[in-house]
């Protein structure tokens, strides 16, 4: 399935975003993420890709937001694979990579797309020991870091979707040297690769269950979290941030 023949839920992101709207345990989750994510942007114009209901902007400043297709919630129909060329500070992506069967084909388009010294900033679910038997319990979507392997090009399952949850840790753990000498030659570096959330996510029920515990109680949470140990967080954490940046702009023609 090419992007052009994908069709969107609209209902399901209506649902998403009223949850969103009455939530303030979701909000205060998705809060600090977005503000992790904002500390690894360079000032200037950011590109946010599959904004999904478009709501990253609430904490992200000169944030563009855009999906697959344009809809209510974001300002621009952009694929991964075509970013426009106008020369962004920052392009960023949330649960988004790990959809992506073309990784590279998506890293080659950002390495266009970004200015010098420009970064890639990826929110995405992490397949460590411990996340990738959470999420192989309790999500739908296959999370197996061990089938991101050379071309990088994905097969489509049954319902022409694609989904591995693995594909940070698949990327950035186990394929990290093939990785970084593939990004090399499109003038991209690996900065930083970094774990982190527990259960504060789960714990404000996500967009499909109710809260466990009141946006306070979960700013508990998180604040315990942010401290514990990488070396920890490597084995346990449900998420991870991937900071790429552009170092050799005369790498893509
Ligand atoms: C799991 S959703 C994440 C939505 C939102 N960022 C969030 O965290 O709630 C994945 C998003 O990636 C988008 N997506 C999938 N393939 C894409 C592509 N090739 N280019 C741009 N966006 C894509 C989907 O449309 C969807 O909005």
């Amino acid at each position: 399935m090419s992007d052009a023949d994908i069709t969107y839920d609209l209902r399901l992101l209506q649902q998403s975003r009223k949850k969103w709207d009455r939530s303030p345990a979701l909000r205060s989750v998705y809060e600090d993420i977005f503000r992790a994510m904002a500390a690894e942007c360079l000032a200037g114009p950011k590109l946010e890709l599959g904004s999904g209901i478009g709501v990253a902007g609430e904490k992200i400043p000169d944030l563009v937001s855009s999906d697959l297709v344009k809809t209510e919630f974001v300002d621009r129909a952009v694929s991964a694979y075509e970013i426009p060329a106008e020369s962004w500070a920052s392009i960023l992506a949330m649960d988004t990579l790990h959809h992506l069967q073309r990784p590279f084909d998506f890293f080659k388009s950002a390495a266009t797309a970004l200015r010098p010294g420009g970064r890639i900033v990826l929110m995405e679910p992490a397949g460590t020991g411990f996340g990738a038997r959470f999420y192989r319990r309790f999500h739908h979507e296959p999370c197996v870091p061990e089938e991101i392997q050379p071309p990088f090009g994905f097969p489509t399952d049954g319902n022409g979707e694609f989904a591995n949850m693995g594909m940070g840790v698949g990327l950035m753990e186990r394929q990290r040297a093939e990785t970084a000498s593939r990004l090399a030659a499109l003038g991209l570096r690996i900065k930083s690769v970094y774990y982190r959330d527990l259960f504060a996510y789960p714990l404000s029920g996500g967009f499909s269950n109710p809260a466990w515990l009141p946006a306070w109680a979960l700013k508990v949470v998180m604040a315990i979290e942010h401290k514990l140990p990488q070396s920890v967080m490597r084995r346990l954490a449900l998420r991870m941030v991937i900071v790429i940046e552009k170092t050799d702009p005369a790498a893509i023609a």
